[in-house]
């Protein structure tokens, strides 16, 4: 990241981050077009700063309310800050190969569950300057690359488990938000 993204992201407002079963979650979002470079540059500090602050290790676009094919994606592995932006992205290939782990998603507030997902994919997509990308990913980030890009089609991890599980954690969510609400009246 450089110096003046740095800086934009310490001084962004963080979006609010819409909590499922919020409508906005299940569109499918708009690609990004010429027209849109001016909401994208200023969306990019206040996604950061909102999955920094939540914390995160990434955030989509349609989950502040964007209809963009935009995400942002850092693994801060060992505490380093390694931001992401993915514009426009395509998963060109997934390995049959799969792998098992537990995942989360900051719409579902405190609610994990075991997803299977293809365990490499390969990608390509546009950052936040317009440069061209196309790579091999595997482990956590293609993980998360993949539950992002999820989220540009609509589909949240929930989609990924039995019914049983899914309603569960749609129920315990549902219980959170009255207890905020009655906490707030
Ligand atoms: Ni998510």
């Amino acid at each position: 990241m450089d110096d003046s993204l740095v800086a934009a992201v310490s001084e962004a407002a963080p979006f609010p981050i819409l909590v499922a079963p919020d409508p906005a979650l299940r569109r499918k979002a708009n690609p990004v077009g010429p027209a849109d470079q001016a909401t994208v540059r200023a969306a990019i500090p206040r996604l950061f700063a909102a999955m920094y602050a939540a914390p995160g290790i990434g955030l989509a676009a349609p989950q502040v309310g964007l209809s963009l094919r935009l995400f942002i994606i850092d693994l801060q592995t060992d505490g380093v800050r390694d931001p992401m932006v993915v514009i426009n992205p395509e998963i060109l290939y997934r390995s049959a190969e799969v792998e098992t782990r537990e995942e989360g998603c900051l719409s579902f507030p405190g609610q994990y569950a075991d997803v299977t997902r293809p365990r490499a994919i390969r990608a390509r997509w546009l950052d936040e300057t317009g440069a061209r990308h196309e790579r091999a990913l595997e482990g956590l980030l293609a993980r998360c690359f993949q539950h992002e890009a999820d989220h540009l089609e609509g589909i949240l991890f929930v989609d990924h488990i039995s019914a049983l599980k899914r309603n569960m954690i749609l129920r315990r969510l549902a219980k959170r938000q009255r207890e905020k609400d009655a906490r707030r009246a």
